[in-house]
């Protein structure tokens, strides 16, 4: 890889795991994107501590500190442009985001959803899914507009879903593609070998061949 590294902000309000997949990702050599900065929205999201000690910056905007979501937004943003912040991966953040936000970062903004969307989006997409008892769950990165988890689909990994599992066995199989998934998505949109088309992506098929489609582990191929 060649040139410069894309600048990625990572937001977050949690625990960071995906954070840290694209953490460990950026020290990879070859990885075509870094981590410039971590924003949380929340004080106290264990987020914080992986980007500490990651030595990446990491910064609080807390919502409730603001009147607003606009002004919350403005201060997002603010962060982002201070870091010089090209791309911008959801990984665990609970606010959504506007339509002036987004258009600020019109196609380089990512999401992370525990759900084979267009199913289960949303809160709680693992117990969606257990609730409607599907065989299939899984993961997709997909692009992000204003809507909730709607945007244009980039990549989806699929698990089992097995019959004595609960949110927390399921989840754990999920978050586990997840991590493979995140960091496989963002080398592909910043290297723009998948690239927004209307509501769908347009890939490059050649760079890409079997892994926009993740099967699960042990799956037969
Ligand atoms: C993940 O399941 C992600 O898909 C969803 O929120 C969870 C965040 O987990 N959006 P973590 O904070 O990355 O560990």
């Amino acid at each position: 890889m060649s040139g410069q590294r894309a600048r990625l902000g990572v937001l977050v309000s949690g625990s960071g795991s995906n954070l840290q997949a694209l953490l460990d990702a950026s020290g990879q050599e070859g990885f075509p994107a870094e981590v410039a900065c971590v924003v949380s929205n929340v004080p106290t999201a264990f987020a914080l501590e992986r980007a500490r000690k990651a030595g990446v910056p990491a910064v609080v905007v807390d919502h409730k500190a603001y009147a607003s979501k606009a002004d919350f937004e403005k201060a997002l943003l603010e962060a982002l442009r201070a870091a010089g912040v090209e791309w911008v991966c959801l990984a665990g953040f609970m606010r959504l985001l506007s339509a002036d936000f987004l258009a600020h970062y019109t196609g380089r903004v990512l999401n992370i959803h525990p759900s084979l969307l267009p199913a289960f989006p949303g809160l709680h997409a693992q117990r969606q899914a257990l609730e409607r008892g599907v065989k299939v769950a899984g993961c997709t990165v997909h692009f992000v507009d204003a809507g909730t988890d709607t945007g244009p689909i980039i990549a989806q990994a699929a698990v089992p879903v097995l019959p004595d599992d609960d949110e927390k066995s399921l989840s754990a199989r999920i978050l586990t593609e997840e991590h493979r998934l995140y960091p496989l998505a963002v080398r592909l949109a910043v290297s723009g070998k998948v690239t927004l088309d209307g509501t769908r992506t347009r890939v490059d098929a050649q760079a890409t061949v079997g892994e926009l489609s993740l099967r699960s582990p042990g799956a037969p191929r």
